[in-house]
């Protein structure tokens, strides 16, 4: 008996081409999961707007509406698990979650992030690896922790930095990668091979102690 398609919820803040990359690989057939709900800190995000016309429901909830942080994500979990979500994906969400409000969807919750994490956590990665001299940057999908892109890593893209490099090129080269390896790991969760056992990743039943590389076939154990 196959297991249940699972249901996705996204988080996206702004322009939601990582969402946009994860409706296409649905829409494709290679993302064999129900999106039940996107939302957004932002009423104008772009990213709402695409979940909207692929017909999936959206909300905005405005963190100004809440006394603190902790009020604001309490109701944001609220509305993802009236959804029906089984899994959520931050993907370009940019706020911080209350550790409180995290906590009983730990394992659930995964996050798009554009360095190779431990590396430069939090904002301006791409500048940051570039001032560090870095000769190789990348985009990292991990669990999401209470720690600030701290959780357990699941897989990672690479792209060479060239000399000429700036903030710009970068991104933009690393852009299409993203749009890659999120859609290929729901894909991992959606299928069960991956998942959170005993607060640790496993894929196919052992411990995931390495993340996977993104390669030219999809994801493999480096
Ligand atoms: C991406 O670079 C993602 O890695 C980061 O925020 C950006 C979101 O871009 N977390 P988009 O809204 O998906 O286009």
């Amino acid at each position: 008996m196959s297991a249940a398609t699972l249901k996705v919820a996204v988080l996206a803040s702004g322009r939601g081409s990582n969402l946009a990359a994860l409706l296409a690989a649905r829409e494709r057939g290679e993302l064999p999961v129900d999106f039940v709900l996107v939302g957004s800190d932002k009423a104008s995000a772009p990213a709402l707007a695409l979940a909207e016309a692929a017909g999936v429901p959206t909300m905005a909830l405005d963190p100004r509406a809440y006394p603190d942080r902790r009020h604001f994500d309490l109701a944001l979990f609220d509305r993802i698990a009236a959804s029906g979500a089984d899994v959520l994906v931050l993907a370009g969400f940019m706020r911080i979650l209350d550790g409180e409000a995290l906590t009983p969807w730990v394992g659930r919750v995964i996050n798009i992030h554009p360095s190779l994490l431990p590396k430069y956590r939090g904002l301006h990665t791409h500048r940051r690896a570039l001032a560090a001299g870095d000769r190789e940057h990348g985009a990292s999908v991990h669990f999401v922790t209470a720690e600030l892109d701290g959780g357990p890593l699941i897989a990672q893209a690479r792209i060479a930095v060239q000399p000429d490099d700036d903030e710009d090129t970068l991104a933009r080269r690393l852009l299409p990668l993203e749009h890659r390896l999120l859609p290929t790991v729901l894909a991992l969760l959606a299928s069960r091979r991956l998942a959170w056992v005993d607060d640790a990743p496993q894929l196919d039943g052992q411990p995931l102690r390495t993340p996977l590389a993104l390669g030219e076939h999809g994801l493999r154990l480096p």
